[in-house]
């Protein structure tokens, strides 16, 4: 896939329910494992949540698309997401470990792109369920990433300081997305 093509990625929250290879989750997270890491040092650790107990059991405690609830709520056992990767730190976190996550998860939307697989970066989660779920200690959880074969295709607006940001549902039921323009938000000095 070219780069061009790679930056159409946008965030999905409708997911088909069909299994997604250990083989692309290998590459989704070889993508984060790459990715640039203050001082290389590599904090950074990844649990692929696959088992559909488990994938089942965090669903609840993940929320989505708060700008366009709840018509953007997954449903669970049909448009839900089939997998979670959560994102965790070897330590309690600090600035530059969650600036290595953001990192690594963007570069994990990209390879979940290309394989035709739809993703959802989840900061808005029930820590302390999710790691009890995971036996892990919640201060280290960071993130969560939702992830399945895209059952929507959202689409990107472009706009200036005059629009607004928020993204919206149209009346055929297609989430847009804005993003201000290159030069709505850039000064060359
Ligand atoms: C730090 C962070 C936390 C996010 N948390 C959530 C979340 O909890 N639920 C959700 O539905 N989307 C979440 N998102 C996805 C954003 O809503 C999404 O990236 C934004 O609307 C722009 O859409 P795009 O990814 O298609 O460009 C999060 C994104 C980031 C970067």
């Amino acid at each position: 896939m070219q780069f061009d093509e790679l930056l159409q990625r946008r965030t999905v929250r409708r997911f088909l329910q069909k299994e997604i290879p250990e083989e692309s989750i290998r590459k989704i997270i070889d993508a984060a494992r790459r990715s640039s890491c203050a001082r290389n040092a590599q904090r950074l650790r990844y649990i692929a949540v696959v088992s559909k107990e488990k994938v089942d059991a965090i669903f609840p405690h993940t929320a989505y698309a708060g700008s366009v609830a709840p018509r953007r709520n997954p449903v669970p056992g049909e448009t839900s997401p089939t997998v979670f990767i959560a994102v965790y730190g070897t330590e309690e976190p600090d600035n530059m470990l969650y600036a290595d996550a953001g990192a690594a998860i963007q570069s994990m939307e990209y390879a979940a792109w290309e394989e035709n697989i739809g993703s959802c970066w989840i900061g808005s989660f029930n820590k302390e369920k999710t790691a009890e779920i995971l036996d892990l200690e919640k201060e280290k959880l960071l993130f969560l990433v939702a992830l399945g074969y895209k059952g929507e295709e959202p689409v990107q607006d472009e706009i200036t300081l005059s629009g607004s940001p928020k993204y919206y549902l149209d009346e055929k039921d297609i989430l847009h997305v804005p993003k201000y323009t290159v030069d709505t938000i850039t000064k060359f000095a």
